[in-house]
């Protein structure tokens, strides 16, 4: 299988500070990768490289090579419009528009033009939040403020959001942490579903999370890749002794 995204001695710097060093990964078409390790161990900042987030930090500079099927994304003829279309993106704390449901998923395919007719338009608000498992929750309240949604409805939509674009790759930075167990369950669930469409690469600071929804499993640590395996053999047999006291609770 062919690697949808690749990074390649990946260096990242904010000011003389250097908070990646040399990071080489490769992210396969369809599979779930977890990013875990102690905080402050550049997991959001190697993230953000994969759909150029960090541009807007003007003290970051970027060093190395992402391919995005085998593209370059720093290229510096690319399109930044189109490549964020391809990635995308979901935050910490669920962020939705301060609009109605609808207005929220239909944002992006405005934006992108993705639709000549109205009905079109409403077809795609229902696919997206049936994706992402919301469409029976608001169906009967699509015009309403998304901000009247609960805070896991309301990292759905967000999601519902990414997903209307039909992006490639979805990056999430700890899309759970503002949620409580039952909406983290649900978000779970959606990422096992989304993974037969997409490429997904969560940061999450939960082992169990990472246990359960990855396929893949890359333990940074100090900006550093200690360890990168399958998911079952980061967590049962880790080759490295960092790994092993990191998922055991040891240190991070
Ligand atoms: N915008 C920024 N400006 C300067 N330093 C930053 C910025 N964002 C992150 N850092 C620093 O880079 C390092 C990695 O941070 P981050 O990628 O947020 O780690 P993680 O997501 O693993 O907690 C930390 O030392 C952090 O303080
Ligand atoms: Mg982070």
């Amino acid at each position: 299988m062919t690697n949808k995204i690749s990074a390649k001695k990946v260096n990242l710097f904010y000011g003389t500070k250097q908070a990646l060093f040399d990071i080489n990964l490769d992210f396969k078409k369809n599979t779930v990768t977890s990013l875990i390790g102690p905080s402050g161990c550049g997991k959001s900042s190697f993230l953000r490289c994969v759909n150029r987030m960090n541009d807007t930090i003007s003290s970051c500079k970027i060093e190395g090579k992402i391919l995005l099927d085998g593209k370059d994304i720093y290229d510096k003829n690319l399109d930044l419009v189109l490549l964020r279309a391809s990635v995308g993106m979901v935050f910490q704390k669920p962020n939705p528009f301060l609009k109605s449901i609808y207005e929220n998923v239909a944002y992006g395919p405005r934006i992108h033009g993705l639709f000549n007719k109205k009905s079109e338009l409403d077809e795609i608000v229902e696919k997206s939040l049936t994706k992402a498992g919301l469409f029976n929750e608001v169906k009967d309240r699509l015009h309403d403020q998304a901000t009247g949604l609960s805070g896991g409805q309301q990292q759905r939509l967000c999601i519902a959001r990414t997903i209307a674009i039909e992006p490639e790759v979805i990056l999430m930075d700890e899309p759970c942490s503002a949620l409580d167990p039952i909406a983290t369950a649900k978000i779970e669930e959606l990422i096992d579903e989304l993974k037969t469409n997409f490429t997904i690469i969560i940061v999450t600071h939960s082992m169990q999370q990472a246990a359960r929804v990855s396929n893949m499993t890359a333990f940074f640590n100090m900006g550093k890749i200690e360890e990168y395996d399958q998911t079952d053999v980061i967590f049962t047999n880790p080759k490295n002794a960092k790994t092993q006291d990191y998922i055991t609770g040891r240190f991070g």
